[in-house]
């Protein structure tokens, strides 16, 4: 019977090529030419609907024998050509010379480095941190800063509601509060770090999240040139030697006399330009001595005690230091930015 005949001649030679091939890439072509759809086997398998009744059986059975023999062949040979690949990419040589790719690892935000910053400094003077809440009463954040319900002083900030008594901080000064209870009766020198919010139109010049240092003070004698001289030291030590100093009558309800304080522009150096509005000076800090009140509700005697107190923005000093003209930036999480600092 030609059939079976061709069908036996077809496996041989099917075999034959298979073990001539030389790489994966002539794989798919052997099989579409023994096995694919319109490959020699299935060509042959045609035919053998032409044959006699008796001889269809024999060439039907044999056609699916070769059929699998060479399908187990291609799958034997495709895994030891394979299997011969890899071994082979594996014995190239590896060049232990070439340099390695540089990893980027992270680093602190530069908020993060700032703040730091600030505690190194104010620590070298004594002072140590003390960490309250960012949600606060409103007790806490106004009441006993001497700003009363429906003070008109109220207004100066745009404040988150939690509820009727509880806030997000606005400002860092309620932890005054809270470290002036906690230490009372001795004195203090603390100074308080951290995220406050206000509900404020995001703008390049304002966000609703940043962060504050306070400081405080509380002894006996403290006096309004200890507040100066502590911040003249800061500013040295943060801007450089040289800084020079001023500070501007104003009005905060939790100080008296209040004060805010300004050093003369980094940028220019005094001389007047775009970032310091051609006057020659930033302002770093709104401070003043503790007033008697918030003393009081501290737990301290005002016959007896004084103290100072400032706050600072963190931030906005590093928009200037490095020239960073948005500050939403700072919360953007645009690793392009971060990276830099
Ligand atoms: N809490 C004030 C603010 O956020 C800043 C401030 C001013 C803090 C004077 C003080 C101070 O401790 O004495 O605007």
């Amino acid at each position: 019977m030609q059939n079976l005949e061709e069908l036996d001649a077809l496996q041989q030679e099917g075999l034959k090529a298979l073990e001539a091939l030389n790489n994966s890439a002539e794989l798919p072509h052997w099989y579409r030419e023994y096995l694919g759809r319109k490959g020699r086997l299935t060509t042959l398998l045609r035919g053998v609907g032409n044959l006699s009744a008796e001889e269809r059986p024999l060439a039907g059975r044999r056609g699916n024998e070769v059929k699998k023999a060479l399908e187990d062949a291609f799958q034997t040979r495709q895994d030891s050509i394979l299997a011969g690949e890899l071994e082979a990419s594996l014995d190239e040589a590896v060049d232990i010379t070439l340099p390695g790719r540089p990893l980027t690892p992270g680093h602190l935000h530069l908020s993060t480095r700032s703040m730091r910053n600030y505690r190194e400094i104010f620590a070298e003077m004594g002072f140590q941190v003390y960490e309250a809440p960012e949600v606060e009463t409103d007790e806490n954040n106004f009441t006993l800063l001497n700003i009363p319900p429906y003070h008109p002083a109220r207004d100066m900030w745009d404040t988150f509601w939690v509820n009727d008594e509880v806030v997000l901080r606005t400002h860092t000064s309620p932890g005054q509060i809270r470290c002036m209870r906690q230490y009372h009766p001795d004195p203090i020198r603390v100074i308080l770090p951290g995220k406050c919010y206000r509900f404020e139109q995001i703008t390049p010049r304002s966000e609703h999240q940043f962060y504050q240092i306070e400081g405080l003070a509380v002894g006996h004698n403290i006096r309004m040139t200890d507040l100066i001289g502590t911040l003249r030291q800061f500013a040295e030590k943060m801007y450089g030697e040289g800084r020079r100093m001023r500070i501007r009558g104003s009005y905060f309800p939790f100080t008296e006399p209040s004060v805010e304080v300004d050093m003369d522009c980094i940028l220019c150096k005094g001389q007047g330009c775009r970032v310091c509005k051609h006057t020659g000076w930033l302002e770093i800090a709104g401070a003043g001595m503790v007033h008697p009140v918030v003393l009081k509700n501290g737990g301290y005697d005002p016959a007896e005690w004084s103290g100072f107190a400032f706050g600072m923005g963190v931030e906005r000093p590093a928009m200037l230091q490095h020239g960073i003209e948005d500050i939403r930036y700072f919360y953007g999480n645009d690793l392009r930015f971060l990276r830099q600092f």
